[in-house]
Formats: structure tokens, sequence, C-alpha cells
């Protein structure tokens, strides 16, 4: 076992898009733990556009603290133990941070194998993780399609966006994508199995989303916001829902004159549609439901995962930065 513990802290509030000097590198002494703690050597990162908010300001929760090392989800294993919950080499799973070493007494944090028998690290944060189950709560519960409806995702080839399509297509809708880019585009509907994908970058959306849905849209899973909520909501069908999952184009506004508002609100009125928001995390007392879902579909072949690995903590911040530059295939994480 290494003897150094390196972290990244926070070192200001960032101001626009993240930049190394928002964050600082230190080294220190792995900590020992005390009674009934146990010291969790990290193995994966997960990597979340929310971790930008969590840097900002306090929202549904506390924002990081200046000099605080900085959140994340992660994977790791129990690497000294006076906790007789998590002996030496178990898989766990928690909110460790951005650090190869983390100290705690276990609350909230879980052994990976609680999931079930064999799960990855990388599965464990990414499908079975927060990922997976925000688009299986977010679409089933919030949007609440029905067979034969046509459901529409923006961040389609991203982490949640790709399942909720393979999630939709399992239940018996018609998914439709928008991604960034020809290659995204061609993975969303070879790989995932869209039904279509519009490509933001060189298509007119609204245009498109009318083309390849005539009768409009019955439910709309945005992750993007501004723009292309907005081409959705030109193209609603009766009684539609929209999910407002989360607007990603907005996270580095420097100020609220720089985030693009909707124009087609009335849309919602006209259409007696629904849009509503949801926090995955409300949803922790069902999530065994979702993994087990998950789980089915994935070994029936109906639901497949791409995760896009980067690798040592000294790149965490570009890590963090390659989501809102389009740069991730899938789950985005960090192996140590
Ligand atoms: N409500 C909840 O509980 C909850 C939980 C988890 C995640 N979320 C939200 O779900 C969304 C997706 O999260 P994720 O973890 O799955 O990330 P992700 O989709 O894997 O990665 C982010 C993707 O967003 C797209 N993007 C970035 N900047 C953009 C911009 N300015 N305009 C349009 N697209 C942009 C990029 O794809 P392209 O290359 O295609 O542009 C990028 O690959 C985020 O909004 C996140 O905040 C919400």
């Amino acid at each position: 076992m290494a003897d150094v513990n390196r972290r990244w802290l926070l070192a200001q509030r960032p101001s626009g898009n993240l930049k190394d000097s928002d964050f600082a590198f230190v080294r220190e002494a792995v900590p020992v733990p005390g009674d009934g703690e146990f010291l969790v050597k990290v193995t994966h990162l997960s990597f979340d556009p929310t971790q930008r908010g969590w840097l900002q300001a306090d929202s549904y929760l506390p924002a990081v603290k200046i000099g605080e090392v900085v959140r994340a989800g992660a994977a790791g294993e129990v690497v000294v133990s006076n906790n007789p919950k998590f002996p030496v080499g178990t898989k766990v799973q928690g909110a460790f941070g951005w650090q190869d070493y983390c100290i705690t007494d276990g609350k909230g944090f879980w052994p990976t194998a609680a999931l079930f028998p064999g799960v990855t690290p990388e599965q464990a944060l990414g499908i079975f993780g927060t990922t997976g189950l925000t688009a299986y709560f977010g679409l089933l519960d919030v949007g609440q399609p029905k067979a034969g409806e046509v459901v529409l995702i923006s961040g389609a080839a991203g982490a949640t966006g790709s399942i909720v399509g393979q999630i939709a297509k399992a239940i018996g809708c018609t998914a439709i994508g928008i991604a960034g880019g020809k290659a995204k585009c061609d993975w969303v509907t070879g790989t995932a199995g869209f039904d279509a994908c519009i490509d933001y970058k060189s298509e007119p959306v609204a245009q498109r989303i009318r083309q390849l849905a005539p009768k409009g849209v019955n439910v709309v899973f945005e992750n993007v916001g501004g723009e292309i909520l907005d081409a959705a909501l030109g193209n609603l069908a009766m009684h539609a829902r929209v999910v407002l999952c989360g607007g990603i184009s907005s996270y580095n506004a420097a100020s609220a004159d720089e985030i693009v508002g909707i124009k087609n609100y009335m849309a919602i009125t006209v259409n007696r549609a629904r849009m509503e928001g949801f926090i995955v995390l409300d949803y922790a007392p069902r999530f065994g439901e979702g993994v087990q879902a998950l789980a089915k579909w994935m070994a029936e072949g109906k639901i497949t995962s791409a995760e896009d690995i980067q690798h040592g903590l000294e790149n965490a911040p570009s890590t963090l930065r390659r989501l809102f530059e389009g740069k991730n295939f899938g789950k985005q994480l960090l192996a140590l």
C-alpha cells in the first residue's frame, strides 16, 4: 500500500468552463482508520455532469466547500478495516471523491456485491449505478411511456440517454435520439438500437423531429435543455410528458444571461402536456427494483452499456471536462 494519498481539492468556485486552476492537487499521508472505521483504496471514479453544479452552489446537495476533496461517486476496495461489516478485500462503493484513499465508518457506503454477485465496478457505477437508475425511474415513473408511443431522448449517446432509449425499445416504444456528430448517431442507431438519431450539430433539429414523428412525440427525455428542449416542445403530441432530467447546455454558463430559455412553452398548454423534473436520489428505496429490471434486460440482450474509461487520478479535471466537450462515449469513468 502506498503511503501517500493524492487528493484533488476544490481551490475556487469555477466560472464558465472548468479550468485546472479551479482545483488543487495535494499529497497527504494515508489516514489511519479509528474504531469502527475502514480505509478504502479507490479504484474507479464516476464522472457526472451534476458534479459541475456541486462545485458551484448549494442545490439538492450542499456545495463542495473550498478546500474540500472534490465529491464524486466511486468504487474501491477495503484495504484496512476496524469494521466487521466491511472486512479487508470487500469491494465497496459510495461518494469517496477524487482521492486515492478514503476513510469512513461505512454510513452511505455499500458493498458492490449487494447489487448482485459478479457485478464489475464499471457496471456498478454505470448501468447499475445512479446512471442506469436515472434512466429507469425517469423514463418509467416520470415519463410513463406506453407501448407504441414515441420517445425522444437528447444526450442520446451519453450514459443516461443511451439507456433510456434502450429501455424505451424494450417496452415497445419508438426511440428517437439526438446526439452530437455522425459517429455518435451511428452508435445510437447501430449499437444501442434506437430507431433514429438526429445529429444536432449538422441537422435542423425541430424539422427532423417533425419528419421522424409526424404525429408528435409522446415522451421527451430531456438531458440538454435550451434550443434542443425548445425544438422538442414544438413537436409534442397531445398529453405528452416532458421529463426534465437535466440541462447540460447551461451548466457552464457564467451568468443567467448565457442560458438559452425556451420559447415554445405554450405547446405544453395547447397539448395538455406535463413537464416534470426529478432527482434520482429520491428513488433510493426502490433502487433494488431498478437494478433487477436492468439486469434482466441486459441478460436478455435488450440493453447494452458503453463505458468510456480514462486513466490516472492526475487526469480527473480533464476527465470531468470531457462531459462538457462531448468527448465521452457512454458512461465516463476514470480508473486509478
Ligand atoms: N435528474 C437526475 O437525478 C439526474 C441524474 C443523473 C444525470 N442527470 C442528468 O442527465 C444528463 C446526462 O448525464 P450523463 O451522466 O448521462 O452524461 P452524458 O450524457 O454521458 O455526458 C454528457 C453529454 O452531454 C452532451 N453535451 C455536453 N454539452 C452539451 C451542450 N452544450 N449541448 C448539447 N449537448 C451537450 C455531450 O454529448 P454530445 O456529444 O451528444 O453533445 C456529452 O457527451 C445531464 O444533464 C445530467 O445532469 C440527471
